[in-house]
């Protein structure tokens, strides 16, 4: 099926990757700053060309996280962005200019409802500002980025003196992002098509796609501007986003890979390192992709059905376009036990990818030794699991020392629960609906404050009766900040409870007080 072709002669497609802007501002996936670098690490192995890192100016902690990812990552294009004023260009640059290659990215709207209602500037002026201020963006960076921002709503004629105008600017590359999740592949593929005609100019520049996905079309959209011409993709790991969400950068991915042949194109993305970007993601935020969702949902391989299953034992070709092993979808083996030694655990954690200091790699080591008592086989999946949590720590305001939860059918749940606090031991009893709500209610005694429980889900690490329970829960303060907390353990409640004092460690290190 995968023909065999010569890619020397293939284009390039850009993967501009925006999981820690247009993905982190979507509700339940914000990230700390330990995390965010984290994922950038991750997106540089896995071969993206541009990481936009956040918009700069929209808090300190933003500004920040775009500033020390800039300082952090070597081989890979780092983007702020920034709107078309010159205190948002400031704040960008500022953020960017340490990177080996900063990029600043402003966008402004060019569609008639956005310009009456929004910005509630006539065309003209508009049109001035977008010039003026990738004048100024370029005196400052030489890689400038302009969106015109709802694109696929904007007038035709007017879109090309912008797009033209900015261009002359110094623009370097030309967004025109569908924003709203509005247009149609054969659309879209038309009007990336005319307005190539119209403004020659853009040949000279990236022309990059930027696809919402509110009607199910962002992949298609962005699949249709690479045939269309575009030599940069923006995506997100899983699709998160705004609202329905941004494209799939792993779907997009594949489909160019897959179907180079019909392509003609190629990007620079490390295929293999898919299924683990696509996983810390998912572990980060805790919001899991669907099962079937396409490329990393947890049924994309699996072949149920007997006559598929006869194909494939046949020829593999017969159902599937793709292997598993080329997203990097390893079988979970089983690799350490009790006796395995910390050299023998260091070489496996290695094997997995993950570039970890000493430290965690100790403590992360006491975890594997306590699970390898408990559990009588320890999987891949499993050491993904405790390394992943290791790697993202936060300081430990609160350490949890031990806990007494007794609970039935006829009884109301008790919870006795001893944790430490900068080293001063705090022990509290509470009661509640069930062993959790009861653990739980007694943790915010302990803490001081109520603290509201916004989500909480169970999963499990891996199959299997003694298998580690994975708890996620999120926490939402007064002023409506979201903070996920992950606990892992083989005793669901011990597992809820850690990720309970995870998330409110992850406050305290956003708020501390
Ligand atoms: O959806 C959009 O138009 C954007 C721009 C800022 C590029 O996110
Ligand atoms: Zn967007």
């Amino acid at each position: 099926m995968l023909k065999e072709v010569d890619m020397t002669t293939y284009r390039r497609v850009k993967i501009f990757d925006t999981t820690l802007r247009d993905g982190e501002q979507s509700p339940g996936m914000s990230m700390n700053l330990k995390e965010k670098i984290e994922m950038a690490k991750q997106l540089e192995r896995l071969g993206v060309d541009i990481i936009e890192a956040g918009f700069a100016i929209a808090s300190p902690g933003d500004f920040t996280s775009v500033k020390t990812i800039a300082e952090t990552v070597k081989n890979v294009e780092v983007a702020s962005l920034a709107r078309a004023t010159k205190g948002d260009i400031d704040r960008a640059w500022d953020a960017v200019k340490d990177a080996v290659n900063p990029r600043i990215h402003l966008f402004l709207a060019t569609s008639p409802l956005h310009m009456q209602y929004k910005l509630e500037k006539e065309p003209d002026a508009v049109l001035e500002q977008a010039i003026e201020m990738t004048r100024y963006a370029k005196s400052l960076c030489p890689n400038i980025q302009f969106s015109a921002e709802d694109a696929t709503r904007s007038e035709m004629d007017f879109l090309a003196r912008v797009v033209e105008g900015t261009i002359n600017a110094g623009a370097t590359t030309i967004n025109l992002p569908d924003t709203v999740g509005y247009t149609l592949p054969e659309e879209y593929y038309d009007f990336l098509v005319t307005i190539q005609e119209k403004v020659p100019s853009l040949a000279n520049v990236d022309i990059s796609t930027h696809c919402h996905n509110d009607l199910g079309l962002g992949v298609a959209n962005s699949l249709a501007a690479v045939r269309a011409g575009a030599s940069q993709v923006e995506c997100t790991i899983n699709g998160i986003g705004e609202r329905a969400g941004n494209a799939a950068l792993e779907e997009i991915a594949m489909g160019v890979h897959t179907r180079r042949d019909f392509y003609k194109a190629q990007t620079h993305i490390i295929t293999t390192e898919i299924m683990r970007t696509s996983n810390m993601l998912t572990r980060i935020t805790g919001v899991k992709v669907q099962p079937n969702k396409a490329i990393v949902g947890e049924n994309a391989f699996a072949h149920e059905s007997g006559i598929h299953q006869h194909g494939m034992l046949k020829n593999a070709e017969t159902y599937e376009i793709m292997t598993p092993e080329s997203v990097g979808l390893i079988e979970s083996n089983l690799v350490l036990g009790k006796h395995s030694g910390k050299h023998a655990f260091r070489d496996r954690v290695q094997t997995l990818g993950f570039d970890i200091t000493e430290e965690e790699l100790a403590e992360a080591f006491e975890k594997f030794k306590i699970l390898a008592d408990k559990k009588k086989t320890v999987f891949d999946k499993d050491i993904e699991a405790i390394v992943s949590k290791e790697s993202v720590q936060v300081p430990k305001t609160y350490k949890l020392k031990n806990f007494v939860i007794n609970s039935g059918n006829h009884i109301t749940s008790t919870a006795v629960i001893k944790m430490d606090k900068h080293d001063k031991e705090i022990e509290k009893v509470g009661i509640g609906d069930g062993p959790i709500d009861a653990a739980f209610k007694t943790i915010d005694k302990i803490v001081g404050q109520k603290l509201e429980l916004d989500d909480y889900s169970i999963g499990s690490v891996t199959e299997g009766e003694d298998a580690q329970g994975d708890a996620r829960v999120v926490l939402k303060t007064e002023d409506g900040n979201l903070y996920s907390g992950r606990g892992l353990s083989t005793d669901i409640v011990e597992a809820s409870i850690m990720a309970y004092v995870n998330a409110i460690n992850k406050l305290y290190y956003d708020e501390p007080n």
